[in-house]
């Protein structure tokens, strides 16, 4: 697709807000997919992507008469975690997207991650467009199955227009409170200083046309220097999963450019750079979630902007949220791999040089970051030796044991949002006599985090 000479690439768009507004089941609904219930205790806890072409997006809008003029190849929408614990995630989604759609509940307005993402979203200057969810729920209400809003506010009787109304009103208060002004978007005479909502139901898809004709439009009318393809790659990792029949792969979302199948990439590592060659390129089908296991679609490459999982030796140790790199023809590999490991050194120099004080271990590196935060802060004042990232592992437990002879009240690891793979070691220690005595503590500090029940800890 061109537009006045230059080709865009897919907008991508964040979805975020509170936890259960419904923006899993928006994506659904899109979709035709069942992922939410899928999720562990309904919860979103892992940052996806979804593709949508072009095509696809024509006809699900086609009732609205536009003359939908999509300029775009499709878009690609990247959905996030409400739960408190996860803000790291909220922050990365938020950092690579053009656009967002903020979720808010229509029976309980603002809410706390409602008003912690939208603080994202202006701190980044990114635009977004209310969703007022769960229009169904209002009692009363006659389901038009996948209506454009316009057509199913007509069919409500008076007394669920009240109550609407009344609930809009409200929260159209509560968003003022928040500097902000917002106005349905068919009514809004201010696009760009007022904010648009458009009502939904994930349930029954009233909306969910005007939802996704705004997004495309609002894209491709505002953002079309932002949105003008480069090649230069801009990739950046989401998440390190091990794929049966490929191994350790990594989602990526490529953001710009080109990968190809053979090219050679720096990813961030936790012992260092890791210079490897693509082995395979893979995408879930359009409309299908990235994050849910399924079968695949092999590319020889593929152009910006997608979901991404890359398949390669040596990539267990890459680090989540860093940025992907491709060493072309005239690149020095050593300038790329310093490069790589920049975000990475930084935080590694937070680690206190005495010597003295607990291991860390956390998932991402956000939330790495996020921890050494905390254990600095005054009230907590927790020194940290050596950090990790990824499960914890016997090599880890080894390393952190090391602490009972220098300072025992700091032989302890520090897990956040990590698996801990010690039965291994267990069975293997019952050989030695001291088994208890060797161990550090494992702690997990998850204080809000839901736990995997299948989780091996
Ligand atoms: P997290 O990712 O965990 O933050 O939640 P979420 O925002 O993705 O919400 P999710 O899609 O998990 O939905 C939460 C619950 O609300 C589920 O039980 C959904 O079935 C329900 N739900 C979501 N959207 C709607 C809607 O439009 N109408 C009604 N009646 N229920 C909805
Ligand atoms: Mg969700
Ligand atoms: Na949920």
């Amino acid at each position: 697709p061109v537009q006045n000479g230059q080709s865009l690439r897919s907008p991508i768009c964040c979805i975020m807000g509170h936890v259960d507004t419904g923006k899993t089941k928006l994506l659904d609904c899109i979709r035709g997919t069942n992922v939410q219930e899928g999720e562990a205790g309904g919860i979103t806890q892992q940052i996806g992507a979804t593709y949508f072409p072009a095509e696809n997006i024509r006809e699900r809008t086609k009732e609205l008469k536009a003359d939908a003029k999509l300029n775009v190849p499709g878009l690609l929408v990247i959905d996030t975690p409400g739960h408190e614990s996860f803000t790291n995630l909220r922050s990365r989604g938020s950092g690579l997207c053009d656009l967002a759609i903020l979720v808010v509940d229509i029976m309980h307005g603002l809410e706390p991650q409602t008003i912690e993402s939208l603080n994202l979203l202006k701190m980044r200057n990114t635009d977004f467009i209310v969703a007022l969810n769960k229009v169904d729920r209002l009692y009363g209400w006659k389901t038009c199955r996948n209506a454009p809003i316009g057509k199913a506010i007509r069919q409500q009787s008076k007394d669920v227009m009240n109550e609407f109304n009344r609930r809009l009103t409200e929260i159209i208060t509560q968003f003022k409170e928040q500097g902000l002004n917002t106005e349905l978007y068919y009514k809004n005479k201010e696009m760009g200083e007022t904010y648009n909502i458009v009502p939904t139901s994930a349930i029954s898809g009233e909306g969910i046309p005007d939802l996704l004709l705004l997004l495309v439009q609002w894209a491709q009318k505002t953002m079309v220097k932002r949105l003008t393809y480069s090649e230069d790659v801009q990739c950046t990792v989401l998440e390190v999963k091990v794929v049966e029949g490929h191994g350790t792969t990594i989602d990526v979302v490529l953001v710009n450019g080109v990968l190809h199948e053979g090219d050679q990439i720096v990813v961030c590592g936790m012992q260092g750079p890791v210079a490897t060659t693509i082995r395979a390129l893979l995408t879930p089908h359009p409309m299908r979630e990235l994050r849910v296991k399924g079968t695949y679609l092999h590319h020889k490459e593929i152009k910006a902007a997608q979901g991404i999982k890359i398949a390669a030796q040596g990539l267990e140790h890459t680090i989540a949220g860093t940025s992907l790199y491709v060493v072309g023809p005239r690149d020095d590999v050593e300038e790329i791999k310093e490069a790589a490991m920049e975000d990475v050194n930084s935080v590694m120099s937070r680690i206190d040089k005495s010597g003295e004080g607990v291991y860390v271990q956390a998932s991402t590196l956000g939330s790495l970051e996020a921890l050494l935060e905390f254990l600095k802060t005054p009230a907590v004042n927790i020194p940290v030796s050596a950090i990790s990232i990824g499960p914890v592992h016997k090599k880890d437990v080894m390393k952190a044991s090391v602490m009972l002879e220098k300072k025992k009240e700091y032989g302890t690891i520090l897990a956040f949002d990590v698996k801990a793979y010690i039965d291994n070691l267990k069975e293997e220690k019952k050989r030695e006599a001291a088994e208890e005595a060797v161990f550090p503590c494992i702690l997990q500090i998850m204080p809000n985090c839901v736990f995997n029940k299948k989780d091996p800890i």
